[in-house]
């Protein structure tokens, strides 16, 4: 019995280490912002164990919700490049289940891993917090805002200039998620990230400074100013022009209402086609027919090879019959010739003799040449 139970479970290691089969369960929660962080080292121990190789591999992930080719629309993923952690990230919405699929790419064997990890979304045990603030930060990347101490670094001093414990962060968005643009490659430029934190604590006052009309103003000629002094030293540069605060809860989106599309007349929709449809009389016009006809051809056909081949016999018969008859007077006819050329006794045809000789001018009767033409000179000495 331990025997067994052992086995099972060397058989689910060996199932989880090569088939991809450990399933993963996490459980983030709605409103609250949850990173899922796809550790590029283990995967490639993973590749290591699985081929032997020493070198470190370049990898890539591909993430999807189960049975659907996209992940959900809550759900981003980032990876900065091959050798980077990628990363899950993401505010969910509403509680349940949900499965994703994660595959893992060695790019230089290409090599692939498949695993599951469940994602347990759980409700908000409290109300949403009231007061909302998303700050943009200048100088990060969303891929460095996503590690658990970022965040932390983030947080600590916002709980101070905010005088209380009770801050989350609720989203962690791309600037070029917002419309920003792709800075230039140089160092020190980054995308830019929007953070959006919650509490339950009014937002301090240096915070409602910078959303007068006239730091807006100021804003839009391009300048840049300031608030709370306390998080000057961090090493978070944060966009004062682009700070916005929500001090209530936004009313939660009442489902859009379509308006019905008028028509002039009655809408006579199509009947419910549910009942059984016979496809016997198709079957038969587009299968039976085409094969009738041919075989009426063909029976045409062998009838007329067949049947009607006795009078082409007929026919050849009575052809050799005429030829034979053609030929035996052929031959009476040169047999007759034959005969009369035996007993001729005519003067030379006309036409064989000589009459006008164009040099003399001479002519000649042909009565009177008795000669044969052989002794006539064809060329007459010039006189
Ligand atoms: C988080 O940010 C993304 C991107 O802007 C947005 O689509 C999503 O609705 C946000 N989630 C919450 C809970 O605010
Ligand atoms: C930040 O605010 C400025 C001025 O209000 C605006 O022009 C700019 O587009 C904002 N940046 C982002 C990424 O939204």
């Amino acid at each position: 019995m331990a025997s067994g139970r052992v086995a099972l479970i060397t058989v689910f290691f060996w199932l989880c280490l090569f088939g991809g089969l450990c399933d993963q369960n996490v459980y983030p929660k709605v409103g609250t912002l949850f990173v899922h962080k796809l550790d590029a080292e283990d995967y490639q121990q993973q590749f290591l164990n699985k081929s032997g190789n020493e070198q470190t591999q370049p990898i890539s992930f591909y993430a999807n919700l189960e049975g659907f080719p996209d992940l959900p629309g809550w759900l981003r993923y980032t990876q900065r490049s091959p050798w980077h952690s990628g990363y899950l990230y993401g505010s969910p919405n509403t509680p349940g289940k949900q499965v994703i699929e994660i595959t893992v790419y060695n790019r230089h064997k290409f090599e692939m891993l498949r695993e599951k990890i469940i994602f347990h979304i759980r409700a908000a045990e409290d109300v949403p917090p009231p007061f909302r603030a998303e700050f943009l930060v200048e100088n990060m990347d969303v891929e460095e805002m996503l590690p658990p101490e970022a965040q932390h670094n983030f947080q600590v001093p916002l709980q101070t200039v905010w005088n209380t414990q009770r801050l989350s962060i609720i989203n962690i968005t791309s600037a070029l998620d917002k419309g920003g643009r792709v800075p230039l490659p140089l160092p020190g430029r980054k995308e830019g990230v929007f953070i959006k934190m919650g509490s339950v604590v009014p937002f301090p006052k240096c915070f409602t400074d910078s959303q007068t009309s006239e730091i807006r103003q100021k804003c839009q000629q391009g300048e840049k100013p300031v608030f709370c002094q306390e998080l000057i030293q961090n090493d978070f540069v944060i966009d004062w022009c682009n700070v916005s605060l929500v001090d209530k809860l936004e009313p939660s989106p009442s489902p859009p209402i379509y308006k019905a599309l008028e028509f002039d007349g009655d809408f006579n929709p199509p009947p419910d086609t549910l009942e059984e449809i016979y496809y016997l009389p198709d079957y038969m016009l587009t299968l039976l027919l085409p094969i009738l006809v041919a075989l009426l051809l063909c029976l045409l056909l062998s009838y007329v090879m067949c049947c009607r081949r006795e009078g082409v016999e007929k026919r050849d018969a009575n052809t050799a019959e005429l030829q034979l008859v053609h030929q035996q007077s052929i031959f009476s006819n040169t047999e007759e010739l034959r005969k009369m050329a035996a007993d001729r006794d005519v003067p030379r045809p006309l036409s064989t003799l000589p009459m006008f000789n164009s040099r003399t001018g001479q002519r000649t009767s042909p009565m009177d040449l008795t000669d044969d033409s052989a002794r006539v000179p064809l060329i007459l000495s010039q006189h």
